[in-house]
């Protein structure tokens, strides 16, 4: 059974997996936006928190800096990796008290040091021609970047990619914000990409081999037009979208389609270590890939469990592994312990 959950701390799951695991690896982490985020339980208006996004410099922090700071060298490809992220880290320090208020600094540092030994256990998890899709938005997505260039190299830097929406939420003195990134960048020098094409506009016309829209540059129409880095055509999963699982932050699963077309072919292996309630597993199930996902809630593990079942028949520990989920109170209390951020609740 190649197909998992792991129940816990993604950075601990990582630690264990095996080098070039992974053919892409989709993440979509806590964005440090100060909030905290609720699940509506399963055919009910009750809620309950499902995870926080709230920061701060605490003992949980400081090992997150530790992991990076004081690496034991458990895997020698990432020593060098992570001698590189200390400086990064010690930058970002230097560049955060001197441009933000205290608190706003010692939340994005607490952040910051959250998500740099994790992004370098996917650099190692990645397969040769494997690439990573890192969801963001403006709250961090600069500051990320710069990481992301550290590990994987600025030269992998591949797309910013820039998922617009529509919805509610409609600050009186700024513009709207309307849309996230998604850094990609890919393990090596080869990379496995495969072009999607969509049809050109309604009025394009095909002259020869250009278009008569286009400004004289070469089309075919029978072929369509590559797909480009802002995405206009996928809906964000609310009001009454038939996919909504109810657990905050659910991701539609037609973006996940994308990226995993772009990045795998049936049989490749998707990874996901913030996984949620599972777009990114219906998505490489669906695609005829095998996939991989950690999350730290056990709360996720109903509606992951529900969408497999009825989108697919599949049924835990039979056609998939579920590993780390607490079966006793021990268990619950240990998985706690674990928490990175000290703040699970169980
Ligand atoms: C933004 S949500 C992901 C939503 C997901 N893409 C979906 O479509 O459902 C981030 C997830 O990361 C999980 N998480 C936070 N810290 C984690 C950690 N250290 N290890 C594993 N999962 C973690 C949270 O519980 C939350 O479910």
């Amino acid at each position: 059974m190649r197909n998992a959950l792991y129940f816990g701390d993604n950075l601990k799951v990582m630690r264990e997996m095996q080098r070039g695991s992974y053919h892409v690896c989709y993440l979509d982490p806590p964005y440090n936006s100060g909030r905290n985020y609720n699940l509506f339980l399963a055919g009910s208006k009750v809620q309950q928190k499902a995870f926080d996004d709230i920061w701060r410099w605490d003992d949980a922090a400081r090992e997150n800096q530790e992991a990076v700071l004081r690496y034991d060298g458990r895997h020698p490809e990432l020593v060098e990796t992570m001698a590189d992220l200390s400086c990064c880290l010690s930058g970002f320090n230097t560049m955060l008290r001197a441009s933000k208020g205290r608190s706003e600094a010692e939340s994005m540092r607490a952040y910051l040091a959250f998500m740099a030994p994790r992004l370098a256990e996917i650099w190692r998890l990645l397969s040769p021609n494997g690439s990573v899709y890192l969801h963001c938005d403006a709250h961090a997505s600069h500051y990320l970047k710069c990481m992301m260039d550290v590990i994987f190299g600025a030269r992998q830097f591949r797309n910013e990619l820039v998922w617009c929406y529509s919805g509610g939420g409609i600050p009186r003195k700024d513009f709207p914000r309307k849309h996230d990134v998604i850094l990609r960048y890919a393990r090596g020098e080869e990379v496995l990409f495969n072009v999607e094409r969509k049809p050109y506009k309604a009025n394009t016309q095909q002259v020869g081999k250009h278009s008569t829209l286009s400004g004289g540059h070469e089309i075919d129409l029978a072929r369509g037009t590559p797909v480009t880095d802002w995405w206009t055509d996928i809906k964000t999963v609310t009001g009454w979208n038939p996919e909504k699982l109810g657990y905050p932050t659910q991701k539609p699963r037609a973006l996940l389609e994308r990226i995993i077309k772009a990045s795998s072919n049936p049989g490749d292996i998707v990874f996901d270590p913030f996984c949620g309630c599972g777009a990114t597993v219906d998505a490489a199930h669906g695609l005829g890939r095998h996939w991989v996902g950690i999350e730290l809630t056990v709360l996720a593990l109903e509606p992951m469990e529900r969408r497999l079942r009825e989108r697919y028949k599949l049924r835990p520990n039979v056609d998939y592994r579920i590993e780390g989920y607490p079966r006793t109170l021990q268990d619950a209390l240990l998985l706690a312990e674990q928490n990175p951020t000290e703040r699970l609740r169980v």
